[in-house]
C-alpha cells in the first residue's frame, strides 16, 4: 500500500479508537492493539517526514516546553453564568425568559446539561483543524495554551465533516476523578502538597509550561458551545441540534443532557442529579439551563456579565452537624502554622470526616468558632471539608474564644506574620517541621550547591537524627553516610530505585567541605530567609560584606538598600531576631563556613523601575510562587500589599482568583495576567 494512503488510514483508525476510548468510554480494541497502530504510524512518519501534518495523532505532545503563554483576545467575550440556588430562583429565571421574549404563558423549551467543574476553554478550528486553545482569562483576554490542549486526547486535532472556515468551540477541560485520585496518591508518596479538588489540579496542569507533564495528568474535556463571529447562519436552529452536531464532528459532549419542555422538567432534572452526580467520573457542581431555540437566545441577549438565556443551578453543598472537639495547629513545610478542627467523627457525602481545615486565625475569629461548639461542616467542591459556622444555640456556657498560639507548634519559636498577611509562620530555620525542605534548599545548586545532598539523602539524615540543623551537615563523616539507602528517581521514568550510598558518601562529604568556601551571598540565600531570593541575597552581601553586618543591620539601613523593599527588610530583621537562627549562624561559623563576600561593593541607593507602584497578588501563579513574585516587585522598587484599594497600581491575577479581582474591577484597578506581569518585570 502506498505510504500516503496507509498514513491516512491509520490516522483515521487512531482517531476512531481515541474517540471510542476517551469520549465514549467504550474501547473496541485493547491498549496493545492501539499502541501498535500508533507505532506503525510513527514509523511511517519517521520514514516520510514530509508527510507529517500538525493534526496527526503523533503530534499531540510538542517537543519542548513552551515559553510563557501569550495573551490572546477572544472573538466574542466568554461570559459567565448567573446562578440559581433553589426551585424558586429557577422559576424566576423562567419568568424573566418568558417576559423578555414576550411569550406569555407559553412554556419555553430548555436544554439542561451537567455543569462541569473544570476550567473553560476556547478551541479555534480552521479548515477543520485545531489551531488554537485558549483559557478564559478575564473573559475578554485569555492565555494561549495550545500545546497543552493538544495533549488532551478527547479533543480532536481535526474535525470530521465540519465546515471549512474559522470558528470557536467552547467547553470545559476537567480532570476525571480517577486521574485526580492517582495524582494525589503519587503526590502523597512524594510528600508533595495534595490538590484540594480536581479543578485545581486541572487548572494547575493547563498552566504548566511543559506539555509532556500535562499529557501525563490525564485531562479530559467536554464541549457545549460554538461561536462564529461572522457566520451565525451556519449554526443549527436549536442547542440540542448543535450538541448532536458537535458529537458527530468527533467532539466530546457530556451525554446526560436533556431537552426539557418547561421549567418544571428542568427542576426534576436538577433534583435527579443532585444525588446522581456521585456516580459520575467527573465533578459537577450544578446544572446549566439553556434556552434551546438559538433565535430566541439572540432576542434575549446578554448583560455585561451573563447571557439572559442561561443560568446555572448550583447543587446545595452537603452539610452535617458535629462537635468541634479541639482546635489544633499544624506546621507545614514552609513553617506556616495553620489551625485545623478536630471533629467528633461524622459521615458526610461518602466518607467519615474527623478533621476540617480552618484556614487561619482571622477566619476562626470572624466565624467565632470555639472549642466545644456544635458546628456545621460542609463538603462543597472540595475534598477537604470545611467548618461553616457554629450553632450558637448549642454553645456550652463555658466556651471561650480561641486564640492563636504565639509559639510554633513544632519547635516553640515565636511566630510572626507579614504585614497584611493572615498566616503565622515560624522563622526558625532549624524548626523540625521545616528542616526537610529548608535543608534541600540549603544544599540546592543556587544556594550552597552541595551535589549529592538531594531529597532522598536529606530524608535519611533527618530520619536517622544525623542532622538537626544545617550546621550538623558539616560534622558528617563518610563512614556515617556509606550505609544509608537512598532512592533517587530514574532520570527518564517516575520509578524510584533504592540503593546504598557506598563510596558516593565520600564524594558527598567532599562536596560538603568544598561548600564551606562559598561566597556569603550563597549562604544568605541558602538560609531560606523568607522573601530573600538569590538577587536580594547578593545585594545584601554586597552591601553589608559580612554575615554579622547583615544580621546586625537596623531595619532602616536594610530598607535603604537599593532593591530591598520593606517586606524583605522586615523579613531579614525577623530572621535575625530569632535566637535559634543566631545560634545556627554561630554554629556554621564555628564549622568553618565562610561568612564574607568577595563581590564588589554595592553602589549608592537608587530607585527601581517600579518605584512608587503598589501591587496586590491574587490566585495561584503557575511559573513562580507568590514570594518570588513579591521579591521581583520589590527588587524593582515596587511595593506589595495584601488588599486592593484605590491606591493599588496593579492587581496580578493568577488561577482561581477570588474576591480581590471583583474588588479591583469595581475600583477600576489595572489587572495583569501572569504573562503581562512577567513582561513588566523582565
Ligand atoms: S455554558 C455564556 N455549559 O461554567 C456562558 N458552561 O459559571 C456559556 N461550565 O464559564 C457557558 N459546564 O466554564 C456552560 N455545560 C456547561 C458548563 C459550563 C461548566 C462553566 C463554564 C462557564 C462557567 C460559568
Amino acid at each position: 500500500m502506498d505510504p500516503l494512503a496507509r498514513i491516512a488510514e491509520l490516522r483515521q483508525q487512531i482517531r476512531h479508537h481515541e474517540e471510542r476510548y476517551y469520549i465514549h468510554d467504550e474501547p473496541e480494541i485493547s491498549d496493545e492493539q492501539f499502541d501498535r497502530l500508533l507505532h506503525e504510524l510513527e514509523r511511517l512518519e519517521a520514514e516520510h517526514p514530509d508527510l507529517v501534518t500538525p493534526d496527526s495523532p503523533t503530534q499531540r505532545v510538542a517537543g519542548r516546553p513552551s515559553e510563557a503563554f501569550a495573551t490572546v483576545e477572544h472573538v466574542v467575550p466568554m461570559l459567565s453564568l448567573d446562578n440559581a440556588y433553589n426551585e424558586d430562583e429557577l422559576r424566576a429565571f423562567d419568568e424573566r425568559v418568558r417576559k423578555g421574549a414576550a411569550l406569555g404563558d407559553t412554556p419555553v423549551t430548555y436544554v439542561a446539561e451537567l455543569k462541569i467543574d473544570g476550567l473553560s476553554i476556547a478551541l479555534t478550528y480552521e479548515n477543520g483543524r485545531l489551531v488554537r486553545g485558549a483559557t478564559r482569562g478575564d473573559g475578554v483576554r485569555g492565555e494561549n495554551v495550545s500545546p497543552n490542549v493538544r495533549t488532551i486526547r478527547a479533543i480532536p486535532l481535526s474535525l470530521r465533516g465540519a465546515p471549512g472556515d474559522r470558528f470557536e468551540i467552547r467547553g470545559e477541560v476537567y480532570l476525571p476523578r480517577a486521574s485526580f485520585e492517582r495524582i494525589n496518591r503519587e503526590r502523597e508518596e512524594a510528600d508533595e502538597p495534595l490538590f484540594a479538588n480536581p479543578r485545581n489540579a486541572a487548572a494547575g496542569a493547563m498552566r504548566n509550561l511543559d506539555p509532556s507533564l500535562v499529557a501525563r495528568r490525564g485531562l479530559s474535556a467536554f464541549t457545549y458551545q460554538m461561536v462564529a463571529a461572522d457566520r451565525q447562519t451556519a449554526l443549527p436552529a436549536t442547542h440540542a441540534e448543535l450538541l448532536r452536531q458537535l458529537s458527530s464532528w468527533g467532539l466530546p459532549v457530556e451525554r446526560h443532557w436533556r431537552t426539557c419542555a418547561g421549567i418544571e422538567e428542568v427542576i426534576a432534572f436538577c433534583a435527579e442529579w443532585a444525588d446522581g452526580r456521585r456516580e459520575l467520573d467527573f465533578d459537577t457542581d450544578g446544572v446549566v439551563i439553556k434556552v434551546d431555540d438559538l433565535a430566541l437566545r439572540d432576542r434575549l441577549g446578554s448583560t455585561a456579565k451573563f447571557p439572559r438565556w442561561a443560568t446555572a443551578f448550583k447543587f446545595p453543598a452537603q452539610q452535617a452537624h458535629t462537635r468541634l472537639l479541639k482546635i489544633e495547629v499544624n506546621v507545614g513545610r514552609t513553617g506556616a502554622n495553620t489551625p485545623y478542627a478536630v471533629l467528633d467523627p461524622v459521615f458526610l457525602a461518602g466518607s467519615t470526616i474527623s478533621m476540617a481545615t480552618l484556614h487561619n486565625a482571622e477566619d476562626i475569629a470572624r466565624k467565632d468558632l470555639r472549642e466545644g461548639d456544635t458546628v456545621i461542616v460542609e463538603k462543597a467542591g472540595d475534598v477537604i471539608p470545611r467548618v461553616v459556622a457554629p450553632i450558637l444555640s448549642l454553645r456550652p456556657p463555658d466556651a471561650s474564644p480561641w486564640t492563636m498560639p504565639t509559639a510554633c507548634a513544632a519547635c516553640g519559636s515565636e511566630l510572626r506574620r507579614d504585614e497584611e498577611e493572615v498566616i503565622w509562620r515560624c522563622e526558625n530555620a532549624s524548626c523540625p517541621a521545616r528542616l526537610r525542605r529548608s535543608l534541600e534548599h540549603f544544599a540546592s545548586r543556587s544556594a550552597m550547591n552541595i551535589e549529592g545532598l538531594g531529597e532522598s539523602l536529606v530524608d535519611q539524615l533527618i530520619e536517622r537524627d544525623l542532622v538537626r540543623d544545617f550546621a550538623d551537615v558539616y560534622a558528617l563523616e563518610a563512614s556515617a553516610l556509606e550505609n544509608l539507602v537512598v532512592t533517587p528517581r530514574e532520570p527518564r521514568s517516575e520509578r524510584a530505585v533504592p540503593r546504598k550510598l557506598g563510596k558516593v558518601g565520600r564524594n558527598v562529604v567532599e562536596e560538603i567541605a568544598r561548600s564551606k568556601g562559598n561566597d556569603l551571598s550563597k549562604l544568605v540565600y541558602g538560609l531560606g530567609i523568607r522573601h530573600v531570593g538569590e538577587k536580594a541575597a547578593t545585594t545584601l552581601a554586597k552591601r553589608f560584606r559580612t554575615m554579622a553586618g547583615i544580621l546586625d543591620a537596623p531595619l532602616e539601613s536594610l530598607q535603604k538598600v537599593r532593591d530591598i523593599g520593606p517586606v524583605v527588610a522586615a523579613s531579614v530583621r525577623a530572621f535575625a531576631d530569632e535566637p535559634h537562627n543566631r545560634a545556627l549562624v554561630d554554629k556554621l561559623a564555628r564549622a568553618g563556613v565562610n561568612m564574607t563576600t568577595a563581590l564588589p561593593e554595592e553602589a549608592a541607593e537608587q530607585a527601581g523601575p517600579l518605584a512608587g507602584k503598589t501591587f496586590v497578588l491574587t490566585g495561584t501563579l503557575e511559573t513562580m510562587t507568590r514570594e518570588e513574585a513579591a521579591a521581583a516587585i520589590e527588587a524593582r522598587g515596587g511595593k506589595v500589599v495584601g488588599s486592593v484599594s484605590r491606591k493599588t497600581g496593579y492587581l496580578v491575577v493568577g488561577a482561581d482568583a477570588g474576591s480581590k479581582l471583583d474588588k479591583a474591577r469595581e475600583l477600576g484597578v489595572t489587572t495583569l495576567t501572569e504573562g503581562e506581569f512577567k513582561a513588566l518585570i523582565m
